[in-house]
């Protein structure tokens, strides 16, 4: 790969040399781009040393051309800026490219750039610091740190920018993307059907597999819709959008909306098959010793409806909890609904299912191709489903 290492004016930066060196060693092309004020702190000589190429730090007397910023930004395939000061942080959330550095961070896009924060702990946790830092990240760039620990002001704190290997780590990672480019839909947690204005049918769903799903696509480079009925959980994630819905009705409306945009949909919410035939806009009062009947009435099958919209390059993936008969009844609605994959549980498991942290399944191909995934943590179960259906 080949990686560019920015440099900015911290005390970190004498920790630059060892992370360009690193990467390096892992069979990566890198060239280094600097401050001025980077360079009080750290050589052009060593950076050029280490490196094996000329140095970008200045717009105009450099290297040449003053389009620079440009061909180096064609060059690189992630720009690693460690160490990040708040001035750069802020300079790039507010659009200023005045340097060499801030106009190719400009020039490249989001989400090919991973900043490792070095500064002082209150400087951080300045409003101004962590506005800039949301903004960044909302429009999708990486972070890395800051690391709590001793600073060079001799106080101790957040603000330490993290060691040169486990920038390298995040820099690997955020280059193994291979859903770039690639939009899925997650359905996600229970949903609440209205009996009265209090009162609801629901399920225990906790919602941790469709999230934990949303994290492993996203990790893997998506950008993920993740529309989720109610539950406890958060994520954060600049690649994920949210859209929280109560009733399968509003499922329904947000899912079919949003799967002609995606490459695949994976459907884990626990919908309601049946909603209360009427809803009363108040509280529902006791009628006497009487006892009371619920009318129900069907609500649309989603997985079933996305299956019949769903067009050739589109994947579908479903959910199928069964206590009995699992293989087949998973194998009829894997057929059913034209599904590609359908994921099956087994209540019958201990430790799989509904409110766990950890889940059992086994996930069927309509090529017939069957592969069981043992019992482990949710997030793990979310990867192996991930890399099973988009490989
Ligand atoms: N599902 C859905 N819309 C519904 C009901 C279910 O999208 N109204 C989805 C779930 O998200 C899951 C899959 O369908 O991916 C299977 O749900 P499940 O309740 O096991 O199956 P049903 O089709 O409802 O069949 P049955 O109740 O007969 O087992």
């Amino acid at each position: 790969m080949r990686i560019i290492v920015g440099i900015t004016g911290g005390i970190a930066a004498y920790k630059s040399p060892e992370l360009v060196r690193l990467l390096k060693k892992a069979g990566h092309e890198v060239r280094c781009a600097a401050t001025e004020h980077a360079l009080e702190f750290v050589t052009r000589a060593t950076l050029e040393t280490v490196s094996g190429a000329p140095l970008y730090h200045d717009l105009f007397t450099g290297n040449g051309s003053s389009t620079e910023h440009i061909s180096l930004k064609d060059w690189g395939e992630l720009l690693v800026v460690a160490p990040a000061t708040a001035n750069i942080i802020g300079k790039v959330a507010s659009g200023i490219a005045d340097d060499a550095l801030s106009t190719l961070l400009l020039a490249m896009p989001p989400e090919r750039v991973l900043m490792a924060p070095a500064m002082n702990s209150q400087m951080w946790a300045h409003p101004a610091v962590q506005r800039n830092i949301a903004t960044l990240k909302g429009w999708g760039v990486r972070t890395v740190g800051p690391a709590v620990g001793e600073l060079a002001c001799g106080t101790s704190g957040p603000g330490r920018m993290v060691e040169p290997a486990e920038i390298v780590e995040a820099a690997l990672s955020t280059l193994h993307t291979p859903l770039s480019a690639q939009r899925w839909l997650v359905t996600a947690g229970p949903t609440y059907e209205r009996i009265d204005s209090v009162r609801f049918v629901g399920n225990y769903s906790s919602g941790k597999m469709g999230f934990a799903l949303a994290q492993a696509l996203a990790d893997a480079g998506a950008e993920v819709e993740l529309v989720t009925g109610p539950t406890a959980l958060s994520i954060s994630h600049p690649r994920v959008h949210r859209t929280d819905i109560e009733s399968a009705r509003e499922m329904y409306a947000a899912a079919t909306a949003l799967y002609p945009t995606c490459r695949g949909a994976i459907l884990s919410a626990a919908v309601a098959d049946y909603r209360p035939a009427e809803c009363a806009d108040h509280k529902l009062k006791k009628q006497g010793d009487e006892g009371m009947t619920l009318t129900l009435v069907q609500n649309p099958d989603i997985l079933a409806s996305l299956g019949k919209m769903k067009t050739d390059g589109q994947l579908l993936v479903g959910f199928a909890l069964e206590t009995d008969n699992e293989l087949q009844n998973a194998q009829g609605k894997l057929q059913r609904k034209n599904l590609d994959y359908i994921v099956m549980n087994s209540l019958r498991d201990a430790g799989a299912g509904f409110g766990t942290d950890t889940n059992k399944v086994t996930i069927l191909g309509a090529d017939g191709s069957r592969r069981d995934v043992g019992l482990r943590s949710k997030q793990k179960v979310a990867r192996e489903i991930v890399s099973t259906v988009t490989s």
